[in-house]
């Protein structure tokens, strides 16, 4: 598969099949995914490989905080947002809506979902040094790219979900992570359930001119 391929395909899935990944596949994504770049080589980052019933376990735990908590998926924006950004997300929202009705999946099903992995079999955590600021982040999130395409290239879907940082404490305790690390993102990793229409979605892009400048 042509990298090209692998970028204008992958797109993140919200249903997984029962069909497990299997630990040789898995050791071949995290071998491509840890050679990204960073920062003066330092890479700063740390993956948990979680599998089959540990995701479960987690996930059971994960949707627990949820019931209590109620943190939920948002921008995290520190200053009021221009509008450009709220009409994106009600886009996404006006698009994935009918899906999630005909695949009988409830309003809160984003955030139930995500913190259950979407039911996906292999889930990869990616942790930053604590010792680092927030920025760092940015080494995580090549990393994590290169993830999804490898996984792309295996016939893998896969959903980064980020709404696990506001359950950082949860998956730190569960999967024995130094408590100094801070949680960036998961992945999960898994084979598309082809029947379910929330697979159907496919999220927009700004057109280039609006994204792109040149000098
Ligand atoms: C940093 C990051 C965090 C994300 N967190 C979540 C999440 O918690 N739950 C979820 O369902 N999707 C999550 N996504 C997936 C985005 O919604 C998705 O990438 C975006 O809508 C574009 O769609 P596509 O990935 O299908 O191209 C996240 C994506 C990124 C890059």
């Amino acid at each position: 598969m042509q990298v090209s391929e692998a970028i204008v395909t992958r797109s993140s899935c919200r249903a997984y099949g029962d069909k497990p990944v299997s630990r040789e596949i898995l050791e071949q994504i995290m071998d491509l995914t840890r050679r990204a770049p960073s920062a003066i080589n330092l890479q700063p980052w740390q993956f948990t490989v979680v599998m089959n019933d540990e995701v479960r376990r987690l996930g059971k735990k994960l949707s627990r905080a949820l019931g209590e908590r109620g943190f939920s998926c948002k921008p995290d924006n520190t200053e009021p947002l221009p509008e450009v950004y709220g009409e994106r997300q009600a886009e996404l929202g006006r698009l994935m809506s009918p899906l999630m009705r005909e695949a009988g999946l409830d309003r809160d099903f984003i955030n139930t979902g995500s913190l259950n992995f979407y039911g996906a079999p292999a889930v990869v955590v990616g942790t930053l040094d604590g010792a680092f600021p927030p920025e760092r982040a940015l080494d995580l999130g090549f990393a994590l790219g290169w993830l999804l395409l490898a996984a792309a290239e295996q016939g893998l879907s896969s959903c980064p979900i980020g709404l696990i940082t506001s359950y950082g404490d949860v998956i730190k305790d569960f999967l024995n992570i130094d408590p100094k690390r801070k949680v960036v993102l998961a992945v999960a990793l898994g084979y598309a359930d082809p029947d379910n229409p929330i697979n159907r979605m496919r999220s927009p892009r700004a057109e280039m001119d609006e994204v792109v400048r040149w000098y």
